[in-house]
């Protein structure tokens, strides 16, 4: 059976149906919307901004500059705000409870650059005030609660892994995973691997535009790079390969990608319910269920590669191997953290890598002057007979601005959150205790008319250092900013180059016109609203091409 695609993974059918009145309805999408960002990467803010009261706060969007308020500065409570209603309201009835990107900035215009939304968090909305936030940002980051993800971890006495850690423990993790994965020297080891990987997904590109009608669509692109992700990560991480990108998938494969599926769906229900409802209900049950299934799947084969070590010490011969090796037999931590970083690292880097790439190929095909300059650039850069190195990939400046564009378009992570704990803070002329929670709204400040002319148009030539004015880079930051910034980050890179090189050298991406519009929904990361097909036009080279 084929894994779910990505879309359909987080909106498989174990949604919980307990609206049974409007307003239950109301108050359960909301309160998933904010658990789904909040499994990801917008937890519930855990304390209520300590409000400095200065009576009835102005509707004025536009903030005053610090120095306008050095003597008497304005506070939390002089930001216009969104009621909880309103923000339910705007959810249910104004349908945003899956466009919450759309909200953001939908919202921007109502009230302006920063605002208090419905959630009693302080929403960010320019660059310029981003930066503001982030340069304040501690030495041990914050997003907020991360305890529906620990209940887990702390009922099997699994450790955390990098969501779920805080502080200095978490610091200190960093200081471990950081090492072979998050400098362009470290993920360029990876490079042979990943090649390998995208081969056989070529392959496996070839073999199902074959088996088609018109002999080169393939469907459900999202669903294949699904699988492509899962790969790669995988044949990194657990230094092994899944199978995943054969006719069949393995039955273990396949049962970790529905246990993924599992443990997201019912995560809302498990929050919307209070906790004596755990033993009554389904859904804790199955929640538990799906996280039993993804570390079933995750400590097998980390318990493999450890046997594998201790017969290779056993016999005196020297350890050898990439990232979990590294971590098993080159640091400190314990079995119990292996199992969950691994575990983290491992979600982190399915979804996000595979519907990057879909709206990349998406864009590509709809604009087709754009592929066409990018082929130029794939196509002269190495010998066709030759696949470039980890290193030369990185080097072809059209391919990472088609990526950097598809990325502002769709940050796969439109929304983030910080909560800066330990010290007050100033942003935009206003003052703000410690402890207050901050929404980044990453998709609005990417789409943001200033920074971005014409800013639902893809153009890649925006990134291009050939003397014009570059964007502010806060901009567009997908994948965050700083130390608790994405671990995975050139990994994902270097992968995406490498598949998008390899098949935009192959095949001219075409789109399927029986699709239609293909509009962003938000499901913890932004995909595409239904399933998206594209043609792979042969250029001419696939029988030539040595899929080596
Ligand atoms: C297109 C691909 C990806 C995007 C856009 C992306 C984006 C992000 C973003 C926005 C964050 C939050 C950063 C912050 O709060 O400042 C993050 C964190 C993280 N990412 Fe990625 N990511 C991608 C791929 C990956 C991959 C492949 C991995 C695994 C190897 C990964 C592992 C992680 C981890 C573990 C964190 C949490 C870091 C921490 O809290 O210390 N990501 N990612």
């Amino acid at each position: 059976m084929a894994p779910p695609c990505s879309a359909s993974l987080l909106d498989v059918t174990g949604a919980p149906c307990i609206c049974c009145s409007a307003l239950v309805m109301a108050a359960w999408l909301c309160r998933s919307v904010m658990q789904r960002n909040g499994i990801w990467l917008l937890p519930c803010p855990v304390s209520t901004p300590r409000l400095c009261s200065r009576g009835v706060g102005s509707a004025s969007s536009a903030p005053r500059t610090l120095s306008a308020f050095q003597d008497n500065p304005r506070t939390v409570d002089d930001l216009p705000h969104v009621s909880f209603l309103e923000l339910l309201y705007r959810l249910v009835f104004q349908g945003f409870y899956n466009r919450m990107h759309e909200l953001q900035i939908y919202e921007k215009q109502r009230y302006g650059p920063i605002y208090r939304n419905g959630l009693k968090s302080v929403a960010v909305n320019t660059p310029k005030l981003l930066e503001e936030l982030l340069r304040n940002d501690e030495k041990f980051p914050c997003r907020g609660d991360m305890s529906l993800w620990k209940d887990y971890r702390d009922m099997r006495g699994f450790g955390y892994g990098p969501f779920t850690v805080e502080g200095e423990q978490w610091y200190n993790l960093r200081a471990v995973l950081n090492k072979r994965m998050l400098h362009p020297k470290d993920s360029a080891q990876y490079g042979g691997i990943i090649n390998d990987v995208v081969t056989d997904f070529t392959k496996r590109i070839c073999y199902l535009r074959q088996c088609s009608p018109t002999g080169d669509l393939v469907t459900n692109v999202a669903n294949e790079l699904y699988r492509l992700s899962l790969e790669g990560i995988a044949s990194i991480l657990f230094e092994t390969r899944l199978c995943c990108l054969e006719k069949e998938i393995p039955a273990g494969t396949q049962d970790f990608i529905n246990s993924i599926a599992q443990m997201f769906s019912n995560s809302m229900a498990v929050v919307v319910t209070p906790k004596w409802s755990r033993s009554v209900l389904p859904y804790w049950k199955r929640y538990i269920a799906g996280w039993e299934g993804i570390f079933i799947f995750a400590k097998h084969l980390i318990d493999k590669k450890m046997e594998v070590i201790q017969q290779r010490v056993d016999n005196n011969q020297e350890v050898e191997g990439e990232y979990l090796t590294y971590l098993l037999s080159n640091t400190q931590m314990s079995t119990k953290d292996v199992y969950g970083s691994i575990t983290e690292l491992l979600l982190a880097g399915v979804d996000t890598t595979s519907n990057t790439l879909t709206w990349t190929f998406h864009l590509l095909s709809k604009n087709p002057e754009t592929q066409d300059t990018l082929y130029k650039e794939v196509s002269t850069f190495v010998p066709a007979d030759r696949i470039p190195s980890a290193e030369e990939i990185t080097r072809m400046p059209y391919l990472r601005a088609v990526l950097k564009e598809a990325l502002r378009m769709y940050p796969v992570v439109p929304m983030n959150a910080r909560i800066i704990s330990d010290k007050d803070v100033s942003i935009g002329g206003y003052q703000f205790s410690k402890k207050t929670a901050f929404t980044l709204c990453h998709y609005a400040i990417s789409h943001d008319e200033d920074t971005f002319p014409e800013p639902f148009t893809f153009k890649p030539e925006r990134w291009l250092r050939d003397g014009r004015e570059r964007p502010n880079p806060f901009g567009s930051i997908p994948f965050g900013f700083g130390v608790r910034g994405c671990v995975g980050r050139r990994i994902a890179e270097l992968e995406m180059y490498m598949v998008l090189f390899r098949l935009i050298r192959l095949f001219e991406i075409k789109p399927d016109p029986t699709v239609g519009e293909l509009k962003s929904i938000n499901r913890t990361v932004l995909i595409p609203d239904k399933p998206l097909n594209l043609h792979f036009v042969d250029r001419g080279h696939v029988n030539a091409h040595k899929l080596k």
